[in-house]
């Protein structure tokens, strides 16, 4: 059992409308965890890439409101790729698990519902200190 199989996609309400679509989010509805803090990422230039790292505690849940982007997840031995492309559409990112963000397309807009404030203390920036941590997960 790997926490990769934690990860899971979620395809959020769409209320298609001629004026222009509506989607939500309600918090014990379509999130596993209280939402304690929203951040978002924009104006990303092309070609960057972020993330880069892991948490010990903190789960999110992206959302690309606008253009698309890759979220790439591995827990040192397998990965998986998930495209975010539609403004209803989200992934769960569990703690333990290294994650980077690529392939931004112009204009992205990546909302982020996380599960805990901001704690440096909970990021794992080296990747080598990374691949240490999850063995302690085992
Ligand atoms: P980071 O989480 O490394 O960004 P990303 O995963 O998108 O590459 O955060 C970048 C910087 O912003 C870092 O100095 C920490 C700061 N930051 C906050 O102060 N509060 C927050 O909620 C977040 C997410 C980051």
């Amino acid at each position: 059992m790997s926490l990769l199989d934690q990860v899971k996609v979620f395809e959020f309400p769409k209320i298609s409308d001629p004026r222009g679509n509506l989607s939500f989010v309600e918090g014990a509805r379509h999130i596993p965890f209280s939402i304690k803090r929203v951040y978002y990422i924009y104006d990303v230039p092309g070609g960057e890439t972020r993330g880069g790292h892991a948490h010990k505690t903190c789960s999110s849940v992206l959302i690309a409101l606008s253009g698309s982007l890759d979220v790439r997840l591995t827990d040192g031995e397998n990965e998986v790729t998930i495209t975010l492309n539609r403004a209803n559409k989200g992934v769960l990112t569990p703690p333990g698990l290294w994650r980077t963000m690529h392939n931004f397309t112009t204009g992205t807009v990546v909302l982020a519902l996380a599960s805990h404030l901001y704690e440096e203390e909970d990021y794992i920036r080296d990747y080598d200190e990374f691949l240490e941590y999850v063995k302690t997960l085992k």
